[in-house]
């Protein structure tokens, strides 16, 4: 597959802004759609729009079919066990409200300690915060370094015997496979291991790595991941919870309505076994039901002659930042077969120029790219900066549009000095 050929699937990317060709490099914050997608969205309006689940006629059976196969589809792709184990929400964000909640309530005490990466989104940092003040529980950090990297010694004494010789109150590790600040590929698998010797469970914030990287649960050995269907080629709306059985069983819901019963009196209602337990009301069904074609695209997107040509976009775009004396580039990559390789995202600040004058310049030459403190306020404030540029790829962007990129970028620059 070539990127041209991949390229086609997606209608948005030969629109025009302003007159100029569109450079789509806002990527991390939400994917374009295929046709497929879209035509699937608009055939499930017009012939299926009904509630699911409630009721016997056709249309209701044919959405609720359509949004099962959605839910196959997501299993399948990220090799979980079972569709018991694939909760459907709005988001990424709120995943992991559900699990703070839910798991905060079962398992979470006063004097407890969650740990949370530094350079988490904040989808996945306020939650546990909430969580920490309501319980009365500690919330302890996994810190990066300067090139962005986790400093796994701390996590290592978090999680081992207290200086008082007291066990360690971790009751649960979350971070991101992927930030969408520094766009590395973190050592997740280790930070797993690391917590569940300790005997503590661990979710993943996937909302970027999903994207990027070949996830299997099972393999991977997660508690929880999270991701949105947005930035993975889907209609928005949507977001992921996968987790272990074991856990969602011990949780109990979060939101409390429709469809997520067994039975209900006027005192009192046992509710409906998993995936349900957790999907109150009425589910984005419209949405979920272009998974099949959203996993497809993002199986398509892995090609491996695709993938190659992506590295190489990745890198100049990569070497070509670092080759200006004047741009700051924030998190230093690994190298390709290790960890901490750079997937798709580049945030980056240029001496003397401020980062939102930057984006709205380049937007004017058809150029979208993100700006400011990225929904991950501390890391930013980390490297001392008040926000950053972001450019972020997909298997779909081109050598040429990076090469525009880049003479755009020196434009707008020589402009506002
Ligand atoms: C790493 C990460 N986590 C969580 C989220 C939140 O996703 P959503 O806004 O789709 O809920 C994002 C969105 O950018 C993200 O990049």
């Amino acid at each position: 597959m070539t990127v041209q050929t991949f390229r086609t699937l997606f209608p948005a990317l030969d629109g025009n802004v302003y007159g100029k060709a569109l450079v789509y490099f806002d990527n991390a914050a939400t994917s374009q759609r295929p046709a497929s997608v879209i035509d699937k969205y608009a055939r499930m309006s017009r012939e299926a729009n009904a509630n699911i689940y409630r009721a016997v006629h056709k249309l209701s059976a044919d959405a609720t079919e359509a949004y099962e196969q959605g839910r196959e589809a997501v299993r399948a792709f990220i090799g979980a066990a079972s569709r018991e184990e694939i909760i459907f929400t709005s988001g990424c964000t709120a995943a992991v409200n559900t699990v703070a909640y839910s798991f905060g309530e079962a398992f979470v005490r006063p004097g407890d300690v969650i740990v949370v990466g530094e350079a988490e989104h904040h989808s996945n940092l306020v939650p546990w915060q909430q969580l920490c003040l309501r319980k009365g529980a500690d919330l302890r950090v996994l810190p990066v370094d300067e090139e962005g990297h986790w400093q796994l010694d701390e996590l290592g004494r978090l999680l081992g015997a207290q200086p008082d010789g007291a066990a360690s109150r971790v009751k649960l590790v979350a971070v991101a496979h992927i930030s969408n600040v520094l766009g590395l590929v973190n050592p997740v698998e280790e930070v797993i291991g690391m917590a569940h010797a300790a005997g503590v469970p661990v979710l993943v914030d996937g909302a970027q790595g999903v994207v990027h990287e070949a996830v299997d649960v099972q393999a991977m050995d997660c508690d929880f991941y999270c991701f949105s269907g947005h930035k993975l080629y889907a209609a928005p709306g949507t977001g992921i919870l996968y987790g272990k059985k074991k856990w969602l069983e011990a949780m109990p819901p979060f939101l409390f309505g429709g469809e997520m019963v067994d039975t209900v009196t006027l005192e009192r209602t046992t509710f409906a076994g998993l995936p349900h337990k957790f999907e109150a009301g009425t589910g984005n069904f419209t949405a979920v039901a272009t998974f099949p074609e959203a996993m497809e695209t993002a199986r398509l997107a892995r090609d491996p002659q695709l993938l190659a040509a992506f590295d190489e976009t990745c890198r100049c775009l990569e070497d070509a930042l670092k080759a200006r004396s004047d741009i700051r580039l924030y998190g230093a990559s690994g190298d390709a077969a290790g960890p901490y390789r750079r997937a798709g995202v580049c945030s980056f600040t240029v001496d003397g120029v401020h980062h939102e004058d930057l984006a709205q310049l380049l937007d004017k030459m058809g150029v979208a790219v993100r700006s400011g403190l990225m929904c991950a306020e501390p890391v930013i404030r980390h490297f001392g900066v008040s926000g950053m540029l972001r450019a972020s790829l997909l298997p779909y962007n081109t050598l040429q549009e990076v090469e525009y990129f880049m003479q755009c970028l020196d434009k707008a620059v020589a402009m506002l000095r």
